[in-house]
């Protein structure tokens, strides 16, 4: 099974994967901003990166059509979204629909959308948690592959419940790229 990842920022969720059994799958980290560190932790792990930035494309059609051409070329077979700050739409997802992957800090059905730590954090409940679905064209909705639960302690401060969010990030992205990865195997 080829992986590609596609990163924004910082890439502690790559991280996770290149540490994990799963690196020897990982073809290709792609970024749509040239200056994500995620970037680096790629080429220090020995991964092909390519930065593909939207503003040098003359619509999002256009972008996510881009996307999908450069992916299928490389001949992957799931694409990890991991902190990928760009919603992928109906030309990206009539050639991937099905073999990509999102990671979401909140529960299903909770906060969709950016900062859904923080809105949490705001409303004061005492759990919350994050998932890996299946990418749909509804943003942060489609079949869930994982969930872990996250709790916020009455003394958290954002910062706080921030790294414990990250922890269970990189646990449940790894143990369900993993799982996909030994599924494909078990029926080659
Ligand atoms: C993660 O919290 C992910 O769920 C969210 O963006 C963050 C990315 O972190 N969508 P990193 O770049 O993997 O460190």
């Amino acid at each position: 099974m080829k992986i590609a990842v596609l990163i924004s920022g910082s890439g502690s969720n790559l991280q996770a994967l290149l540490d994990s059994s799963v690196r020897e799958n990982i073809q290709l980290v792609v970024s749509n901003k040239a200056s994500a560190f995620g970037l680096e932790r790629a080429r220090k792990a020995g991964v092909p990166t390519h930065s593909m930035l939207k503003a040098n494309y003359s619509s999002r059609d256009i972008y996510d059509q881009a996307v999908a051409d450069y992916l299928n070329q490389q001949a992957i077979d799931l694409v990890v979204l991991a902190g990928w700050m760009h919603i992928l739409g109906a030309r990206f997802l009539d050639v991937f629909q099905g073999q990509t992957i999102n990671l979401h800090p909140a529960l299903p059905g909770q906060y969709p959308g950016t900062h859904a730590i923080k809105r949490a954090f705001e409303d004061g409940v005492d759990r919350t948690g994050c998932m890996v679905h299946r990418v749909t064209l509804e943003v942060d909705v489609g079949e869930v592959l994982g969930v872990s639960e996250v709790e916020i302690k009455p003394t958290d401060t954002l910062a706080e419940l921030e790294e414990r969010m990250h922890s269970a990030e990189h646990r449940l992205l790894v143990s369900v790229v993993e799982g996909m990865v030994k599924g494909v195997q078990a029926l080659s």
